[in-house]
């Protein structure tokens, strides 16, 4: 059933229902900048009977295991991250497929809540209120010992739903490759908590989502390549998803660590499945749906790409060492990777080799139709990072440059700003991310809103490897007053408009974690 939002957390521009037809990603951003009085005009109280079940399954498919305990990937977290391919001794489609979902999309630890005893799931990926709306849909030609068809997988189970046998292709970048992503996301998930404000939130676990796929592919030895450019009806046509999950990001896979054999030339068989229920009831969310609309792409207007204008670039007086070393192996990292609750503050610093390694993790290229120009850039709020005097500093990736912007302090301000939450003040280093979204849309079109999100999250999940690489934990924070950050670093429009926060420093431990 659905139900209509009554209001909205966060509507500073009056758009009303409506409007929304012709609802700009402009206005959606506008609409759902938090505030002060955005928070105070409409509390949110969260309908627990109602909470989405953070697991899709289709029912009436066969169900495919995936061998437990796959080999763990053992080139060290920081070479993926700066490009170095492993390799698998996975010999079989099976083997392999469950080694590169172990390493990017299944439960890695549960959490206990003492006082009721409840257990929940935590997964390799993080998610915006641990609510998942990401879901891994993949295509497999020709994997030795699998048969090909199309695929979804259950993390709940570690096992693949069998949707559709036979030879099927999507050809992404002119040819078909063999095993093919197509990553959806469910905005309800996230709206039941996160109402308007979801889909940004959903955008950022999307591209989070995607480095850790494609980080586990790389890992074992596969390139990966993203596609965000793609007719959206057709493909959600293709794998046959229901209303509420939308296609949002293509990566396909190629490399000799596949293990191939010629693919079948057998008769397709659909079984599809029936979705299950997520939730009792669904309520409605126009701007959501708006914002959706607006970003998707029809068969035609699939043209490709026009290049960015260039990014800005500049330089700062201070020089980043060269980045600490980790040999941590990828597999421990990606599994071990957790979100702090919060850090434990106090005079514990980290060091600026260990700040030089996490920044640089983070400006390694991406693989994809959309990653030819960058639209990030990284403001760090310095609390505790040696020989760094505490401030704000603009990140020039180009030669690894810190500029001053603001000296003093930042613990309070870093803290008020992200709503409030201690942890971006107790933290060794707290970060902006200011998405230059107009440029994106001026080469990209609409869909450049996506895109400049995917990347926020992307290069959130790089720091949080990085950061648990090195024994330092890390948070993503989608909860920042927006226009408060703007002002508080004097960003002029023009130089684009924060999309995401991050805190990175000493954990303190969770005492509902179970491994
Ligand atoms: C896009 C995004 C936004 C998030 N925002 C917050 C936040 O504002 N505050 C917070 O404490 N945690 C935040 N988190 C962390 C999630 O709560 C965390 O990922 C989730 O609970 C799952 O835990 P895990 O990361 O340890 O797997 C965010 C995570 C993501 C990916």
């Amino acid at each position: 059933m659905l139900r209509s939002s009554s209001n909205s957390a966060s509507a500073s521009v009056s758009t009303t229902p409506a409007d929304l037809s012709t609802m700009t990603w402009r206005e959606y951003h506008e609409s759902t900048k938090h505030s002060v009085e955005s928070l105070r005009r409409a509390p949110h109280v969260l309908d627990w009977a109602n909470i989405p079940d953070p697991f899709r399954h289709y029912e009436g498919v066969p169900v495919l295991d995936l061998p437990a305990d796959p080999p763990i990937p053992e080139t060290p977290a920081l070479e993926v991250l700066r490009g170095a391919a492993g390799s698998t001794p996975a010999g079989d489609g099976p083997t392999f497929l469950s080694q590169l979902l172990f390493y990017s999309a299944a439960i890695s630890a549960s959490k206990r809540i003492p006082s009721t005893g409840h257990r929940y799931a935590l997964r390799v990926n993080p998610s915006s209120g641990n609510l998942h709306p990401t879901e891994f849909h993949f295509l497999t030609r020709g994997l030795k010992e699998w048969p090909d068809g199309l695929y979804h997988y259950l993390p709940s189970a570690h096992m693949a739903e069998q949707r559709v046998t036979g030879d099927l292709e999507i050809k992404v970048a002119g040819s078909s490759a063999p095993i093919v992503f197509v990553l959806t996301t469910i905005a309800w998930r996230e709206a039941w908590k996160y109402r308007d404000r979801a889909y940004r939130y959903c955008l950022h676990d999307m591209g989070h989502a995607w480095q850790a796929l494609a980080l586990a592919a790389r890992a074992i030895g596969c390139d990966s390549f993203a596609v965000g450019h793609f007719p959206d009806d057709e493909i959600a046509q293709f794998c046959c998803l229901p209303e509420d999950e939308w296609p949002m990001l293509i990566v396909e896979l190629r490399g000799s660590s596949i293990p191939v054999r010629e693919p079948d030339a057998c008769e397709t068989v659909w079984y599809g499945g029936h979705a299950n229920q997520l939730s009792k009831e669904r309520t409605a969310y126009p701007r959501i749906d708006g914002i959706h609309c607006v970003t998707k792409l029809g068969k035609g207007a699939c043209r490709g790409i026009s290049p960015a204008e260039p990014a800005p670039t500049g330089s700062g007086e201070i020089q980043l060492p060269p980045p600490a070393s980790s040999t941590r192996a990828f597999g421990e990292v990606a599994r071990m990777r957790r979100s702090a609750l919060d850090f434990l503050g106090g005079v514990q610093s980290m060091s600026s080799a260990e700040l030089s390694a996490i920044l640089a993790a983070s400006t390694q290229p991406f693989s994809a139709d959309f990653g030819g120009a960058h639209f990030i850039q990284l403001y760090l709020y310095a609390h505790r990072v040696d020989g760094l005097e505490p401030g704000v500093y603009r990140f020039w990736p180009e030669r690894a440059e810190l500029e001053l912007i603001k000296s003093g302090d930042q613990r309070v301000a870093a803290a008020g700003l992200s709503l409030g939450q201690e942890l971006a003040g107790n933290a060794c280093v707290a970060l902006s991310m200011i998405g230059d979204l107009a440029r994106a849309v001026r080469a990209h079109g609409d869909r450049g809103y996506r895109h400049a999100h995917f990347e926020a999250g992307a290069i959130g999940h790089r720091l949080y490897l990085a950061a648990e690489a090195l024994g330092l934990g890390a948070t993503g924070i989608g909860a920042f007053y927006d226009e408060e950050v703007h002002r508080y670093l004097n960003l002029a429009p023009e130089q684009g408009q924060v999309v995401y926060h991050f805190a990175i420093g000493y954990p303190v431990p969770d005492p509902r974690l179970e491994a």
